[in-house]
């Protein structure tokens, strides 16, 4: 993990938020690389999500609701971990991650309080004049969605049964943040809400379909299969809501570890907030029931580079999917120095920096320029050298293999498009 914590700050992926005033725990900055890894990985979900299939649609639900809202959907009671508090140095921990009844603070045997439930909705204040209005952060992006069940259904065409997609920030006062972004305060969900018959054979069904689909989009966007295992929910923890739950673990430097969780809602949610579905055919009114993925963009952006981290004696790469790779393609002129060579090259970062993210760079020998990209995951380097200069050809080097190939600059736009599938 060092090495990924390191390597996420000295090239942009990630920085301790406000670090500069020693940081806040819990909260996270993405840099330059890292916005892009984060937005590939969403745009990517979105498109196999939404524009693949006829039967979802998309909504983008305000952070801060009605309060009545968790309330309803029984957050305000039930969104807790189980705390105790070591006697000792006072400092509360998670009742299930103490080990050998054992404070990791003062290192206490034995002297602990009873396990007691803490609530880990964020809380807001709302309005400049007291009492103020007591709001909450949302702890899951999920209800901004079946409160606009009515809604959606009302303006569009689409009928069960359907989902209803949304990415965005969530928020949980986590007693113990750690193991880098994994347990933040606040991160990003991208989450399905999938509304069907209430009935058990769909609801089967449909929680074994969404299990397999979500499994495949992790492996076909290069998650080795060996890293991943589901994890079914035992009855003493599922959430509140659900009726069964399975999570798609990850094989994490610090153990297995949920990244994405399947959950069987049933009626929880359309129930607690009165809302029903008219079946057009029957006439009838029913409550539908919910198979929801729920996916964290945060544990998947570092889930993704774990996983192709990759070092030997020579370099360190980052394998990603090119579709996940911040940076797509980088141009470099063999020497700085020279006017033609740079002229050439900038002609080349201009002829393809428009339509992907492309970077230039004129520093240094042109080993330490490759191995500057392997260890972001770039795809491609373009070099120019004294020979674009009599053909119009430029060589063109793959991160993995480390091979090179001459290609014409006339052709150069359409090969990368092709490579990079985009
Ligand atoms: N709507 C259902 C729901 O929120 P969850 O299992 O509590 O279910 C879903 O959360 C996903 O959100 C998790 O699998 C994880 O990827 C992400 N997540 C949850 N808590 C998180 C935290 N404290 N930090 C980062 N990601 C978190």
């Amino acid at each position: 993990m060092e090495k990924i914590i390191a390597l996420a700050k000295r090239r942009g992926f990630i920085y301790p938020s406000s670090e500069i005033y020693g940081g806040l725990a819990g909260f996270w900055d993405y840099g330059p690389l890292g916005v892009e890894l984060k937005n590939n990985i969403k745009k990517i979900w979105w498109k196999n999500m939404v524009y693949e299939r006829e039967d979802v649609v998309g909504i983008d639900a305000a952070i801060i609701m009605n309060p009545v809202v968790w309330e309803r959907s029984g957050h305000v009671s039930s969104f807790a971990d189980m705390l105790v508090e070591c006697k000792s140095c006072h400092h509360r921990f998670r009742a299930d991650k103490i080990e050998d009844n054992t404070c990791p603070d003062c290192s206490q045997k034995n002297n602990f309080t009873q396990p007691k439930k803490f609530n880990i909705l964020t809380e807001v204040y709302l309005g400049v004049t007291e009492p103020k209005q007591k709001a909450y952060l949302r702890g899951e992006i999920t209800q901004g969605v079946f409160v606009n069940f009515k809604n959606v259904v009302d303006s569009s065409r689409i009928r069960i049964p359907f989902g209803i997609a949304q990415i965005g920030k969530a928020f949980r006062n986590e007693i113990t943040p750690g193991n880098f972004t994994f347990r933040s305060r606040e991160f990003e969900q991208m989450e399905l809400e999938f509304f069907i018959k209430p009935d058990e054979k769909e609801g089967k069904k449909w929680f074994s379909y969404w299990k397999e689909k979500r499994w495949r989009w992790y492996i076909n966007l290069g998650i080795k299969e060996k890293n991943l295992r589901f994890r079914d929910h035992k009855v003493d923890e599922r959430a509140h809501y659900a009726r069964y739950a399975t999570d798609i673990e990850y094989q994490a430097p610090f153990g297995w570890s949920e990244f994405e969780g399947i959950h069987h809602r049933g009626d929880w949610d359309l129930s607690r907030h009165h809302l029903k579905y008219k079946d057009l055919n029957s006439g009838k009114d029913y409550t539908p029931w919910v198979i929801e993925t729920s996916g964290g963009v945060d544990r998947a952006a570092l889930f993704f580079i774990i996983d192709a981290y990759f070092e030997d004696e020579k370099r360190v790469v980052l394998k990603l999917n090119p579709k996940l790779s911040p940076v797509k393609v980088a141009v470099f002129p063999l020497l700085a120095n020279k006017n033609e060579l740079m002229e050439t090259a900038k002609k080349v970062y201009n002829l393809i920096g428009g339509s992907y993210l492309t970077a230039f760079d004129d520093r240094g020998n042109i080993g330490k320029r490759y191995f500057a990209q392997d260890e972001i995951g770039t795809p491609f380097c373009v070099t120019i050298d004294f020979q674009t200069l009599e053909d119009d050809t430029v060589t063109v080097r793959e991160r993995d293999s480390m091979q090179q190939k001459r290609i014409s600059i006339d052709c150069l736009k359409n090969y990368l498009d092709q490579s990079l599938l985009i």
